[in-house]
């Protein structure tokens, strides 16, 4: 895992929206995975004034979302179909047809996540992946536990990750319990992952992730550390418990 130490959260999303723009200049016709959360929005705000500004092209670029939160329609003000569009999508000259976030009202997530898992694969594979970490270690929303599942499916939000999210919902008892999140199989295919990471509430887990030389299904991200090409960038403040 190569790691970048920038100075700020906004040096944190430029770094990572260069990687975005030399792929996507790079091939026009890219996959790639996207994530949601606080810490990817100032990325897609630099992509957003890349593309105003510097002309940057998504006419012809798929992505495909991590995750989406069970029993929520896509123009629920909470999920993440709606958080891509606000943050990203509407403000880009991306096909909304090429853009996919797992649907939340499926009524059979196993079924629904074999042909999510399929379509990236018929796609021709994600070329770049943006994820994030939660606290508890989890990436997109596979959970610490005993086992993680390797395809996309149905998975049960952690009391951990509940009470981190709350602050996006009226009250805890909104946030939704279940998800449909991409399997750490169908992560882990991607050819090039970027994780971000930033602030305080995040060093202890960069920490763990960094300093354990192990892999644990305890901390989903240390999964990462089998995979060839991974790019952590992560603010001073996140990074700050790794040489504590
Ligand atoms: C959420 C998402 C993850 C995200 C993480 C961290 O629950 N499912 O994809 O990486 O939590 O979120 P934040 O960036 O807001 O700290």
């Amino acid at each position: 895992m190569k790691t970048i130490v920038t100075k700020s959260y906004d040096e944190m999303s430029k770094t990572s929206a260069d990687f975005f723009e030399s792929e996507i200049r790079n091939n026009p016709e890219i996959v790639i995975g996207l994530a949601t959360g606080s810490t990817p929005v100032g990325t897609y705000k630099e992509l957003v004034r890349r593309h105003m500004e510097k002309g940057l092209d998504f006419s012809r670029v798929k992505s495909f979302n991590l995750d989406e939160y069970l029993g929520l329609s896509g123009d629920n003000p909470n999920s993440y179909r709606h958080f891509m569009n606000e943050q990203l999508f509407n403000h880009i000259n991306i096909d909304k047809n090429n853009t996919h976030v797992p649907e939340g009202l499926t009524e059979d997530p196993k079924a629904y996540g074999e042909k999510y898992d399929q379509m990236i694969t018929e796609s021709g594979g994600i070329r770049i992946q943006l994820l994030g970490i939660g606290s508890n270690g989890h990436i997109a929303f596979n959970e610490p536990d005993d086992e993680l599942p390797l395809g996309t499916g149905l998975v049960e939000l952690s009391e951990q990750t509940i009470e981190d999210n709350a602050r996006f919902f009226q009250s805890i008892d909104q946030v939704p319990t279940q998800a449909i999140s991409m399997g750490m199989g169908s992560i882990m295919k991607a050819e090039k992952i970027i994780i971000l990471a930033s602030g305080e509430g995040k060093a202890e887990v960069i920490s763990k992730l960094l300093n354990s030389g192990k892999v644990t299904s305890r901390i989903p991200a240390t999964f990462l550390l089998l995979h060839p090409d991974v790019t952590l960038i992560c603010d001073e403040e996140a990074y700050s418990g790794v040489s504590r």
